[in-house]
């Protein structure tokens, strides 16, 4: 599917994300489940730009640390850590693997990397070959810097969501804006992630997105009410019950407690039921629960973050959100906090 326009998304993917030079080595991956029509348009797009590509196609392994043991490690690690770049589109993921840790160790000597793990021709096209990206990668950062800022953040939807939290002084933001400089990690763009005082988070969450794992697109609406950041009751018929029972299967109290949350702004971003696509849906906010990830809490040291047994993502759609008092979203719009960031939402087309 969309064999012309794939090439043109991947070729601004490498051109306006990647910034890729003339003579650059890029590391393209993927397993026996990923789609070969994005990962060889890749390839074609880094050709066009005069760079060096090179596909490094594996046996769909286990995903994360449990794919350690199927993976050929060394060759892995040696290859593509001798890259100037690597786009990773397994869907069993190498991120967060033992290859991956020792790709990103030195992190003033590394390939600079983009996340699209199982990304196919269709969400590469819908949301990057129309994308501006230097004005959504601006945008990105003037919310990012304007959320980071703040010290308390009330969330609420339409359909009852209510909840309030302080940020944690001094710990980093994800910011996926669409920029991938050198050494730097960047998820798929159009996201920005944090996780606030955990302790403070207080109210209710509701989601009528997606719940993924293990559920995929909800029923209905499910409510979680959550007392200082630990759920302490799950509503909302058949897709509650079988969220909570999933969740107790751990036998993980970590499982309970929220991991972080993250505004989506991926202009063309649509709920398609595929989770990396999904959070970004704009004016979303994605709640994520169990285990929290080292890049999510910055200031607890060591690379671990907060260890739970598995994680689960879950979206609200049309959001409205307060940055101490000052309001930002209204029902999934940007009506703040400045009229520049508001014209720079419009000009995205949103
Ligand atoms: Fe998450």
């Amino acid at each position: 599917m969309y064999e012309f326009e794939t090439v043109n998304a991947c070729l601004i993917l490498l051109r306006d994300m990647f910034r890729l030079q003339e003579g650059e080595s890029i590391a393209i991956t993927c397993d026996t489940e990923s789609s070969m029509e994005a990962v060889e348009a890749t390839a074609q797009a880094a050709v066009i730009l005069g760079a060096k590509p090179v596909i490094f196609k594996i046996a769909a392994p286990a995903g994360g640390k449990a794919g350690d043991k199927d993976m050929p490690m060394e060759p892995l690690i040696q290859g593509i850590k001798s890259c100037d770049a690597w786009v990773e589109f397994n869907t069993k993921l190498i991120f967060y693997s033992t290859v991956y840790d020792k790709i990103i160790e030195d992190p003033n000597n590394r390939p600079r990397y983009m996340n699209q793990n199982g990304v196919t021709p269709e969400v590469l096209v819908r949301n990057i070959s129309k994308l501006d990206n230097n004005l959504l990668n601006k945008f990105i950062t003037a919310m990012a810097d304007c959320t980071k800022n703040a010290k308390h953040i009330r969330v609420t939807s339409e359909r009852g969501m209510d909840i309030e939290f302080d940020n944690e002084p001094g710990r980093e933001f994800l910011v996926a804006d669409g920029i991938v400089e050198k050494n730097e990690i960047e998820m798929f763009p159009g996201q920005i992630s944090w996780a606030p005082n955990f302790e403070s988070i207080n109210g209710t969450i509701i989601v009528d997105g997606t719940l993924s794992p293990p559920l995929g697109a909800v029923k209905g609406p499910v409510k979680f009410t959550v007392k200082k950041g630990e759920i302490v009751k799950i509503e909302g018929g058949i897709d509650a019950v079988e969220f909570e029972a999933w969740l107790k299967s751990f036998n993980d109290p970590q499982m309970f407690k929220v991991a972080h949350l993250a505004y989506g702004f991926a202009p063309y971003a649509k709920l398609s039921g595929y989770i990396v696509e999904d959070e970004r849906v704009w004016g979303c906010t994605e709640w994520g629960f169990g285990n929290v990830g080292g890049m999510l809490v910055s200031d607890i040291p060591g690379e671990q973050g907060i260890p739970g047994a598995s994680h689960s993502d879950g979206i609200c759609l049309n959001c409205s959100v307060w940055l101490d008092g000052v309001q930002v979203l209204d029902k999934g719009v940007v009506v703040g906090p400045t009229p520049e960031v508001v014209q720079m939402a419009r000009a995205l087309g949103k």
